[in-house]
């Protein structure tokens, strides 16, 4: 879309494996109008600095926790996403994720692949109960951060039959509507739920919001989901909490120093583990592709982005005089 639209367009790295070094950002944030960036570096109110003419940033990711938003907005930078086109692909990888916990499912498959499956019995790889079926008791899902993705993983809990409470700083009163889910303060929620996933933003208030007194308020029965940021978890108190068995699972698709995992982690049985890719399936992606590049465009034209995170930088003088500078220099 960007070639088509006669975009020079320059690509910081072509392996796969390795992010963007802090260098090539900056020498090559001096010559670009307008950044596309991806979650992987971060993107910081100095880097930003070092090009008065760029445009914008356009990130390929619905958080953007990586980027100096308010650093941006001071230098009149527009800041954009890709929001709403995953919250079903991220909402579907958690259940993925949260069955796959609870019924035990990356260990039942090493044990078939393993050719260990001689005879059928009634104790082979027991899991958790999910739907009430068995025992009758409706589970408990804590949601923490009722935002768009919070309330999709609420809306496919309904199937399962299970009572649904959240947290959530700022949206209470999504909660409260939401005809679903019931509010509930954190400490309750956590002592209460069966299963607890998260999907706050990571911000100062969410880091480590699940730490060592937060996974022991939690039953040792109840399975932990993240799928939000690694650093709302204490990764190391989490793999002492799987260890100890405080709680009896998590499945995590990110972590707190991705892409490395904590000390023991990947020893842990109890713990399904994937390597972020929440809103990894094919048309997802494509969109997220498009909406990135429409973001860039507009950034590029000095257009109102479509999904501007700090639509508020439209209106100031920063930004008003970084599209004259820009002007200027063409
Ligand atoms: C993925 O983690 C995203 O924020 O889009
Ligand atoms: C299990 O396969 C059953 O028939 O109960």
């Amino acid at each position: 879309m960007l070639e088509r639209a006669g975009v020079d367009v320059r690509v910081g790295t072509e392996r796969e494996d390795e992010g963007v070094a802090p260098s090539v950002m900056l020498e090559g944030i001096q010559w670009c109008d307008v950044l596309v960036s991806l979650l992987t570096e971060p993107i910081d109110r100095a880097l930003l600095a070092a090009n008065p003419k760029l445009r914008g940033v356009a990130q390929y990711a619905v958080g953007f926790n990586n980027i100096d938003v308010a650093g941006a907005t001071a230098l009149g930078l527009p800041v954009s996403n890709t929001p709403d086109v995953l919250t079903d692909s991220t909402a579907d990888l958690t259940w993925a994720l949260l069955l796959a916990a609870a019924r035990r499912i990356p260990e039942a498959q090493e044990y078939m692949k393993a050719g260990r499956y001689k005879l059928w019995g009634p104790n082979l790889l027991l899991g958790a109960d999910v739907s009430p079926g068995g025992n009758g008791r409706r589970k408990i899902l804590g949601i923490i951060g009722y935002g768009r993705i919070g309330a999709a993983v609420a809306k496919r809990a309904v199937g399962f039959d299970m009572d649904i409470i959240a947290y959530d700083l700022h949206a209470r009163a999504a909660i409260d509507s939401s005809g679903i889910a019931r509010w509930a303060e954190l400490e309750d929620l956590l002592a209460q739920s069966d299963f607890v996933s998260l999907h706050p933003l990571l911000t100062k208030e969410t880091h480590h919001l699940i730490n060592e007194r937060a996974l022991k308020l939690m039953k040792p029965t109840a399975i932990l989901v993240n799928v939000s940021r690694g650093p709302v978890i204490d990764e190391a108190a989490l793999v002492r909490a799987l260890n100890e068995r405080w709680i009896a699972g998590a499945a995590l698709d990110v972590f707190e120093h991705e892409p490395a995992m904590a000390e023991g982690l990947a020893n842990c049985e109890n713990a399904v583990i994937v390597p972020h890719i929440a809103s990894a399936s094919v048309g997802t992606r494509d969109k997220m592709a498009t909406m990135a590049a429409e973001n860039a465009l507009a950034h590029l034209r000095g257009e109102r982005a479509p999904n501007a995170v700090n639509a508020e930088v439209y209106s100031s003088v920063a930004y008003r005089e970084r599209a004259a500078r820009a002007l200027g220099a063409t």
